[in-house]
């Protein structure tokens, strides 16, 4: 085995962390730009983080061609809102698109053929794309510098969600398999969960049957 001091070498930091923390969800973040119109991310450093209140948080690195802090970022500072919505299979090449250094105000749904639908409780529009959408309202943003490579850990309640029907099934369940999500691996590797696995749970109470 070969072991490693951690430094501020960010190559290799960044290395480590993608080529062990996968597969990683993707969070599509939608947020407005100053002028009302829209921009659109993907996220990787993305979790799950409280089921009540429901908080979900997502990293945005500070960007590494420029030194400075995502749009994303910018918008949620000043709206303290945004979308997050979902990869699939299906809008995946699209999505990837969208992580395209567009210089700021530029719409990344113009930009990549993608749609924008009207949120019912933020500002931020959702991607009409996404079979599951996450409407938030900003609750932290933990900073760890400003320099190339330090993240913001934002973190947001979900105040209303939506889900297609189409990949709902029995009691409001979220099919995997309908659901067709993808995630992100190492460099340029994505991963489709086209082969689940299942082990039976050993908590005390589950809180889904
Ligand atoms: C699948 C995928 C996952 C990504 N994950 C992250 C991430 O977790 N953190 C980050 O800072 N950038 C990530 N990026 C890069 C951003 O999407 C990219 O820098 C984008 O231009 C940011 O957009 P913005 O300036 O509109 O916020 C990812 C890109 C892709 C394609």
């Amino acid at each position: 085995m070969k072991s490693f001091n951690i430094t501020d070498e960010l190559k290799q930091n960044y290395k480590f962390l993608i080529g062990s923390i996968l597969p990683r969800p993707i969070a599509v973040v939608s947020t407005l730009n100053l002028d009302g119109s829209n921009n659109l991310a993907p996220f990787s450093f993305f979790t799950a983080v409280s089921a009540t209140p429901m908080i979900i948080g997502f990293s945005p690195l500070i960007r590494t061609s420029t030194g400075k802090k995502k749009d994303t970022v910018i918008n949620i500072e000043r709206e303290k809102e945004f979308v997050v919505n979902f990869v699939t299979e299906s809008n995946m090449h699209k999505v990837n698109e969208a992580s395209a250094e567009l210089d700021y105000g530029e719409d990344e749904f113009q930009y990549t053929g993608l749609n924008a639908l009207e949120s019912d409780l933020v500002k931020a529009r959702r991607l009409l794309e996404s079979p599951i959408q996450f409407e938030c309202k900003l609750r932290d943003i933990l900073s760890y510098g400003d320099h190339i490579g330090s993240g913001r850990f934002i973190t947001g309640e979900v105040i209303k969600v939506h889900i297609s029907e189409e990949i709902l099934e029995g009691d409001n369940r979220i099919s995997t398999s309908l659901f067709e999500p993808v995630g992100r691996g190492a460099g340029n590797d994505w991963i489709k969960t086209t082969d689940i696995i299942q082990f039976e749970r050993k908590m005390k109470v589950q809180l889904q049957n």
